[in-house]
């Protein structure tokens, strides 16, 4: 991934939770257009993080995964660079074996701020990025909002009805409809 949106942060940093072994991801996502800022935040109950790992977490390079594997510990990095070119800031605060919660604020009237980017289509792509996975997201633009919680779409949904991409499609549609919903302008 090339981290060129704030969505794509998102997504960076989410599975970053699925990989330190969370069952339950809750992300908040708030948009203030007039104040020009933007905010998320990710919260896991992964396996979370020791002192020594979180002073080392803006290493560059610093990964606790085999380097044999995909990319090499630049999502946190690359997402500290990106929110603080704004004049934004990132803070994460982790306790060993409890979890995880990074929070990420970047100032989009910034002229170095990155594009948002496709929100709608990172939360979809979370909500099937991971079976094990609940995802609760809470989308909040203008103060609008709306929430994707993937568990009670499971609770709706047969397995087979999940894998189905006629299914699949419908949910994408529905959240592209939430975001379209909460930034329509009031008459
Ligand atoms: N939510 C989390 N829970 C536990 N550990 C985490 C979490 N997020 C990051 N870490 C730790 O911080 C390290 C660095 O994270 P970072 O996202 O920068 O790189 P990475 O995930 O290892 O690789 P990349 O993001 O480039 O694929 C991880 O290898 C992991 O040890
Ligand atoms: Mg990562």
């Amino acid at each position: 991934m090339s981290l060129r949106t704030i969505a794509d942060h998102i997504l960076d940093i989410a599975q970053n939770s699925v990989n330190a072994g969370a069952k339950l991801v809750e992300i908040h996502i708030e948009e203030d257009p007039q104040k020009g800022v933007f905010k998320f935040v990710v919260k896991d109950d992964g396996r979370g993080m020791t002192e020594e790992e979180l002073k080392r977490l803006f290493d560059p390079f610093y990964t606790t995964r085999d380097h044999k594997i995909r990319r090499i510990g630049l999502g946190l990095p690359m997402l500290k660079y990106a929110c603080e070119s704004t004049g934004g800031k990132v803070d994460v605060h982790s306790k060993k074996g409890e979890g995880t919660l990074v929070e990420a604020v970047f100032n989009t009237s910034h002229i170095d701020c990155q594009p948002v980017g496709d929100i709608a289509g990172s939360i979809f792509a979370l909500l099937f990025s991971s079976k094990d996975v609940d995802w609760v997201i809470k989308r909040v633009y203008n103060g609008k909002t709306y929430i994707v919680d993937s568990k009670t779409l499971k609770e709706n949904l047969s397995e087979a009805d999940w894998e189905n991409p006629k299914i699949m499609n419908l949910i994408r549609e529905f959240v592209e409809e939430l975001e379209k919903s909460v930034k329509e302008e009031k008459l």
